[in-house]
């Protein structure tokens, strides 16, 4: 079993990467990892994440309280983000925050990240809804957030940043660094005379294999009410993420597809 000590210095060691790639500025930016049903190792609040040494970590139960921290250190202000996470998210082990730039921008423009530009971000994350904007520290953040918690493993957070989760440190970490590479793609793409998308069937196959490969976490791909009713899934759908493909057009297209098999029925009888 991994000591206490170790995860603390992976933590030190995500936030360096997170400092160093210039995902966060200044103090920005948090992460914690679940190391029990009532303990969690977090960042702790006001410091640079690129300098942090195992010292700094603190340790919380499942309402954010503070078990242990050494002295000058508190937990980060966005504690009830993470333990919300953690609450409607059992599958989940860390919870990572950052404000990486083109992820940030469409936060801040207000454009949810669900076109279907590479393979790497369909089968990763699917789409990124927008969680409207709550002010920082508040119950507000956790209550935006929530919604999205079932459908999805990375949310962009109105006019502030982005939130990404895993069933590990690494993992977590990996989905915020995916999202901000799909961003990034995204944005210079639509510089470029905007993107050509991914077709309806290339996605399809997208979604094939990562069902095939058991991807843990959720994702249009599990989720789709398209899929649950046998059709082939959209990709921006997963319930309120915003995208084009909404859950009308996914229900008219349900019910078009019914009435389209009962007359093939009616006409075979
Ligand atoms: P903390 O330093 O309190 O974790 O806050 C940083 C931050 O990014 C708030 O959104």
């Amino acid at each position: 079993m991994v000591s206490e000590y170790e995860i603390k210095k992976q933590i030190c060691d995500i936030g360096k990467r997170i400092y160093n790639r210039g995902m966060v500025a200044s103090n920005d930016g948090n992460i914690s990892v679940k190391i029990s049903d009532n303990e969690f190792l977090c960042t702790p609040t006001g410091v640079s994440k690129g300098f942090m040494t195992p010292e700094y970590i603190c340790k919380v139960d499942a309402e954010g309280k503070v078990i242990q921290a050494y002295a000058g250190f508190k937990p980060s202000s966005e504690i009830k983000m993470h333990m919300r996470v953690y609450k409607e998210r059992p599958d989940v082990k860390s919870v990572v925050h950052a404000h990486p730039m083109y992820a940030t921008a469409f936060a801040i423009a207000g454009i949810p990240l669900t076109q279907p530009i590479m393979p790497e971000a369909v089968i990763a994350l699917g789409c990124v809804p927008i969680a409207e904007y709550g002010t920082p520290s508040t119950e507000e953040i956790p209550n935006a957030v929530s919604k999205y918690l079932q459908h999805f493993d990375a949310v962009l957070l109105e006019n502030h940043g982005a939130l990404a989760y895993s069933d590990s440190l690494l993992s977590a970490y990996h989905k915020m660094e995916s999202v901000e590479f799909y961003a990034q793609l995204l944005y210079l793409s639509k510089q470029l005379g905007g993107p050509k998308e991914l077709s309806d069937s290339q996605v399809q196959r997208l979604y094939e294999i990562r069902r095939k490969f058991g991807m843990t976490g959720k994702h249009p791909a599990d989720l789709c009410p398209n899929n649950k009713a046998g059709l082939p899934s959209c990709h921006s759908c997963g319930n309120n993420c915003g995208g084009n493909c909404s859950t009308a057009k996914a229900d008219n297209d349900l019910v078009a597809e019914i009435t389209r098999r009962v007359m093939e029925q009616m006409g075979k009888h």
